[in-house]
């Protein structure tokens, strides 16, 4: 038996709620393909300023170093909102992207044929989608220098942050981008702003100098703001989409949405050669946390993904994914994805679902 050391993060939220299921997924599958799975619960968030004071305890980045993959639910709360910045929830999971080097950021957005009737779009905009964003997640306007509230010499307080990439972080990101798009359809849309930014100039530079290396793929350049409008009007014409950080938070968030609900999306958070973060797009959903309305497939297909990309196990990884279209072939549906006709289940009852057709 394989033996796989997994650091579980449940964060805030509906984190805990979701993150079970997708343990007793794991375990389940595991038995099935023979694999093991030690788990190891570390605290990151809100709960962790609770328990330690600070948001992203050293003993959880020591233990995430050593694991295999980490599977990380959601951090962030309302009680966490008004604390200084380097207390916040939010700063904990930023230092541990840094902490690991997770500089890339794998969000698929793939509309599962069961889920049309849940999209607020049209069948015929969202049917076949099938996207692969490739977020930078370590640069850009999240960790650019100087950044701060400063007092100026009037007494007038200004807010400061600086959007920065170096040359070599956008090599690897791009070239990713590249590698991302030769594996898929071989269309890769470079997203920026440089009609008005020297950074993004700079990006879409590097792009074009990189693209000679890769004349199998079919590279185009958007502008951010016709990027989110291209992406609602008419999705299908993306394949991979390669930005930075902020931008790609933005995008895929809306991308999210082209397939029914941003409970559905997964994510992989890469770095170049330590252990990944495994996550779902969503956040800690505040509102709906602690009701057992959760939708935990996203967690779950995060899973699949720690098993694909982190773990080397795609036979385990693929019947994850089918075990997910399976249920949504049987009609469970959360409330974010409920549509006439489909039986209601929370996110426990999604859960057993789950175990059941795994186990059948
Ligand atoms: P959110 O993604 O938590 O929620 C947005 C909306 O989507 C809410 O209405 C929520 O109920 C719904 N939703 C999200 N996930 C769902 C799921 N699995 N099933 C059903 N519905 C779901 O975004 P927000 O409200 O802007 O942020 C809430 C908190 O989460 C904030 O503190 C934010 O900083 C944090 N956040 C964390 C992460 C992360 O940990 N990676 C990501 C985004 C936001
Ligand atoms: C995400 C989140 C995070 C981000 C926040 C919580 C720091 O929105 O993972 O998409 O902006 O990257
Ligand atoms: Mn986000």
């Amino acid at each position: 038996t394989k033996q796989y050391r997994v650091t579980l993060l449940p964060g805030d939220g509906i984190g805990p709620e979701i993150i079970a299921v997708a343990v007793d997924v794991l375990n389940s599958v595991g038995k099935q393909c023979d694999i093991g799975f030690e788990f190891n619960t570390a605290l990151i968030g809100g709960s962790a300023i609770d328990d330690t004071g600070e948001p992203l305890p050293q003993e959880t980045l020591d233990t995430c170093s050593q694991s295999d993959a980490i599977l990380l639910a959601a951090i962030g709360g309302y009680k966490w909102d008004n604390l200084p910045r380097k207390q916040r929830p939010e700063t904990g999971l930023l230092g541990l992207r840094a902490g690991l080097g997770l500089f890339a950021n794998l969000r698929p957005a793939t509309i599962l044929p069961q889920l049309i009737d849940a999209s607020t779009l049209k069948r015929e905009v969202v049917e076949g989608v099938d996207i692969m964003v490739v977020r930078e997640l370590t640069g850009g306007i999240y960790f650019g220098q100087p950044k701060g509230i400063f007092a100026t010499e009037t007494g007038e307080k200004r807010g400061v942050n600086t959007m920065a990439y170096t040359e070599a972080e956008i090599n690897r990101i791009v070239k990713l981008g590249f590698e991302t798009a030769q594996k898929r359809r071989g269309k890769l849309c470079s997203v920026d702003k440089a009609n008005v930014l020297d950074v993004s100039q700079m990006w879409r530079d590097r792009v074009m100098a990189m693209a000679a290396d890769y004349p199998n793929v079919e590279l185009s350049h958007l502008y951010v703001d016709n990027a989110a409008m291209q992406l609602v009007r008419a999705p299908k014409q993306f394949d991979t989409i390669v930005t930075g950080n902020l931008f790609g938070d933005i995008l895929s968030d809306a991308a999210a949405m082209l397939t029914g609900s941003i409970g559905m999306l997964p994510s992989a958070s890469l770095s170049a050669d330590g252990p990944g973060v495994y996550e779902p797009v969503h956040g800690s959903a505040p509102d709906i946390a602690g009701q057992d309305k959760a939708n935990p497939l996203a967690q779950v297909l995060s899973a699949a993904m720690m098993l694909r990309y982190g773990l080397n196990e795609s036979s385990a990884a693929t019947k994850i994914e089918q075990a997910v279209t399976r249920v949504l072939d049987a009609g469970y549906r959360t409330g974010d994805i409920m549509s006439e006709g489909m039986t209601a289940v929370g996110c426990q009852g999604m859960g057993e679902a789950l175990l059941q057709v795994l186990e059948n």
